[in-house]
């Protein structure tokens, strides 16, 4: 067993110390959507710093934590953290809390971001569930597989054609169509970051047929993608990155937006998780 593959099971083996919770499901939550753990009935909260090879999150609106319990009735494990690939992370680590979720036996992985609308047709707080992303070399272009694969995980080429997985997209509009709830789907594509993009660079994405943008996300897909995991993402649109009326961005305004559209998200989620 090559090195990732055996920190994955010693990580398993700590959390196992304080739970032996049997879930299929994972959440990984994002910036301004921590609000979901907190919907984890009979949960045990685990500290990254109590799980080994866990890197610890450095955004402080990131709490840290694996909580285990039901949503919606549905046994879940949910990591409140993530890292970004722009706080200077290996993408070994970024993936970790992943990798650990598939040790821990979750077949399902669902993931949230904030990001930035670039087509002109939707609002802020919109919700979005991803059909595909952009990951190329000079905008973001990471990928979490670079380096000696371990055929224990997963292939040397994992295939990309289909990331995200239609049956749960399907479930998902089905929910959110119950719920009254308007959700787009479309293309997101990730950046470097931490700043922001020029008008040039936004008009550029667009035409490259992104829908939004954002800094996190694509690494963990490829990543659960190598594990056959299968996937659902959702991201917020915080800001509007409309090249030809751009306003200057708020950290304070897109943190705001995220609270704001985050029950509705939670709602839907935990109505996917339901019929899990
Ligand atoms: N660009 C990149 N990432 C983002 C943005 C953006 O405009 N908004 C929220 N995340």
């Amino acid at each position: 067993m090559l090195e990732i593959a055996a920190q994955m099971q010693e990580s398993a083996a700590a959390v196992r110390v304080h739970t032996h919770l049997a879930a299929k499901v994972g959440i990984v939550l994002g910036t301004g959507l921590g609000a979901l753990g907190k919907e984890v009935k009979d949960a045990t909260r685990i500290s990254y710093s109590q799980i080994p090879h866990m890197g610890r999150t450095s955004v402080q609106s990131h709490a840290g934590e694996l909580v285990a319990g039901t949503l919606g009735g549905t046994p879940v494990f949910v990591m409140e953290g993530r890292l970004h690939f722009y706080e200077g992370h290996k993408l070994a680590d970024i993936v970790f809390p992943v990798r650990l979720l598939k040790a821990l036996g979750c077949e399902t992985l669902i993931l949230s971001n904030a990001a930035g609308g670039l087509n002109p047709d939707w609002e802020l707080g919109d919700i979005m569930m991803l059909d595909d992303h952009i990951n190329l070399p000079g905008l973001a272009g990471v990928s979490p597989l670079l380096g000696p694969n371990d055929e224990s995980m997963g292939p040397r080429f994992p295939d990309m054609s289909a990331p995200y997985d239609a049956k749960l997209i399907k479930q998902t509009v089905a929910v959110a169509k119950k719920q009254k709830l308007k959700l787009r789907q479309g293309v997101y594509v990730m950046v470097t970051g931490p700043n922001l993009e020029t008008r040039a660079e936004y008009r550029m994405l667009r035409n490259l047929g992104a829908d939004v943008v954002g800094m996190s996300t694509v690494p963990e897909v490829v990543a659960a993608r190598h594990l056959g995991m299968r996937v659902a993402a959702f991201s917020i649109l915080t800001d509007l990155c409309l090249p030809d009326e751009l306003e200057e961005a708020s950290l304070d305004k897109i943190i705001a937006i995220a609270a704001k559209a985050e029950p509705k998200l939670t709602k839907l989620v935990t109505g996917l998780v339901a019929g899990l």
